[in-house]
């Protein structure tokens, strides 16, 4: 079996049936658990707990919602102007999510959950038009697989799933280890795409200590149990940093492995780190690091020490002000044709004599 149809598998079973082998022990917020029904909670196979990211009037999309139980936390957390959409390739999971989405919305107050069907690696495709598409014109034919590929384009470009910078805050609760390496950097890019500039990410996923060898990766079972497909641990932040995102953080870090292959441990973190941003400024920057540090080194190879004024280029600019670097840094930019630090706060008052101020998010 390849490792796309033991995934598939895999979670249709644990969508029936409980599996206790794919299940990794999380302290979820249990005021939250309680509005849960208990097969929701039961067919659990998260490693984290994402959803405590999520702010009020977020737009929040869940990759891999599975059962559904992340989203619907999100969904009371993010409030009456925020909105979830849960997204699964597996349509045994799918529709375990629905069963609960109008006692849900009872309890929640709205309906402010959508499931969609998708591939997290392909967030533009619309899988459910995919799947309707197919119906009505079967690709038995090698013109007919490439006139599906021609639509496919079409529905991507047109009416994509999810659409560009549309999105506050992407989570994930043990899924992107499930796709595979030759899909991982279109995964993280899909993630960039969808995200507003600001746009913020939390993810809960197995990483590993050590490269996972051919034979382990080749493991279908391994694969499709959260284990052989997980990202070594420094290359998991590395690859956001790769894809543009700033201010990358394991928020936490399980000490205690979940297993141990081969001598190699495999945990659960959760990463968060957020997309930059507008980068529309092409006029110099200045930041003063505050500190506790006697100097750091951000991802761009920027040094900044303590206290010191540091000219940074447009782009480490945009990457340090955002919400990620909130209280680290001052901004001691030209005040002259700013775009990005805001007025409120870089303007001092009446009689105050300041040319620095703290950057803003
Ligand atoms: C380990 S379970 C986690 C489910 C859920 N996040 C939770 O916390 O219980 C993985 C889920 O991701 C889905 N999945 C795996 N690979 C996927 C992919 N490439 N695209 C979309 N969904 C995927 C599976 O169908 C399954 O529901």
């Amino acid at each position: 079996m390849n490792i796309q149809s033991a995934v598939l598998t895999t979670y249709s079973e644990g969508a029936k049936e409980v599996q206790a082998e794919l299940c990794c022990p999380v302290d979820y917020d249990t005021s939250l658990l309680k509005m849960l029904p208990q097969e929701i909670i039961e067919k659990d196979y998260g490693c984290g707990d994402p959803s405590r990211y999520v702010r009020e009037g977020d737009t929040v999309v869940d990759l891999g919602s599975g059962g559904g139980k992340i989203c619907y936390m999100a969904a009371h957390l993010a409030g009456e102007s925020g909105q979830v959409i849960g997204i699964d390739m597996n349509d045994d999971m799918l529709c375990l999510a629905r069963k609960y989405q109008s006692e849900m919305a009872e309890k929640i107050g709205a309906d402010r959950v959508r499931f969609v069907k998708g591939y997290i690696q392909d967030l533009a495709l619309d899988l459910d038009a995919l799947d309707k598409y197919l119906s009505e014109h079967p690709a038995n034919s090698a013109n007919a697989y490439h006139d599906m590929l021609a639509w496919q384009a079409k529905q991507k470009h047109e009416a994509p799933l999810i659409a560009d910078n549309t999105v506050d805050l992407v989570i994930s609760n043990c899924v992107l280890n499930l796709v595979s390496d030759a899909e991982k950097t279109q995964l993280i890019n899909e993630i960039f795409r969808v995200l507003k500039p600001g746009g913020r990410i939390a993810i809960s996923d197995i990483v590993s200590d050590q490269t996972v060898p051919e034979h382990l990766k080749a493991n279908p079972e391994l694969w499709s149990g959260c284990i052989s497909g997980a990202f070594q641990e420094q290359e998991f932040a590395q690859v956001f940093i790769d894809a543009g995102f700033v201010g990358a953080c394991y928020d936490k870090w399980d000490t205690t492995p979940w297993q141990t292959v081969e001598g190699i441990e495999f945990r659960s973190v959760t990463l968060t780190a957020s997309k930059p941003l507008a980068n529309n400024s092409h006029r110099a920057h200045e930041l003063i690091y505050q500190g506790p540090f006697a100097q750091v080194c951000d991802d761009h190879g920027n040094i900044f020490m303590r206290g010191e004024k540091t000219g940074i280029n447009a782009t480490s600019y945009a990457a340090l002000t955002s919400s990620a670097y909130q209280n680290q840094f001052i901004d001691c930019s030209p005040s002259s044709g700013s775009t990005i630090a805001s007025a409120s706060c870089c303007a001092p008052a009446a009689n105050e004599k300041s040319d620095c101020c703290q950057a803003t998010p």
